[in-house]
């Protein structure tokens, strides 16, 4: 399966999955659980907005920070301009938070609800140029399922 037929496939099992589940934080924990495994990425998770910063959420992967504030690395990044940010190499974007030295790649994608960022999914990879717009383009249908 290429990447694509395998996010339609995830799609699918994720749309199944939380059909009928109104808790965010059960929906998030299943979401990173099952791209989690079957991409084989380093890090997959979620930060959720509270109290006007991005605080850890459900995740699958090493121990990650807590908390990280509005603008601050990729994830405060995509926060604050409400938009999917790809880094191909961590290592060039700056202010990047390495809460592993081991990713090299990651994508972030912003969750919006009325227009606000409730929260973020951060996909991290031990290679580099990991992600592209076809990752964009199928991990932002995912977000919409939240
Ligand atoms: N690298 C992220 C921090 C979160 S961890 O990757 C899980 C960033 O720069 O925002």
């Amino acid at each position: 399966m290429n990447k694509s037929e395998k996010y339609t496939t995830s799609l699918t099992e994720i749309k199944a999955l939380l059909s009928g589940e109104t808790d965010m934080i059960a929906k998030m924990a299943n979401t990173a659980a099952l791209l989690h495994k079957e991409f084989d990425f380093w890090w997959t998770g979620f930060y959720r907005v509270v109290d006007n910063e991005l605080i850890l959420g459900p995740f699958q992967g090493p121990l990650a920070c807590m908390h990280i504030a509005k603008g601050m690395g990729v994830c405060g990044t995509a926060w604050e301009r409400k938009e999917t940010i790809v880094a191909p190499n961590v290592h060039l974007f700056a202010g990047h938070i390495a809460c592993s030295s081991e990713s090299n790649s990651e994508i972030v994608v912003p969750i919006l609800r009325g227009g606000e960022v409730v929260g973020v999914l951060d996909i991290d990879s031990r290679e580099f140029n990991t992600f592209d717009d076809i990752d964009k383009y199928y991990l932002q249908q995912i977000v919409e399922l939240l």
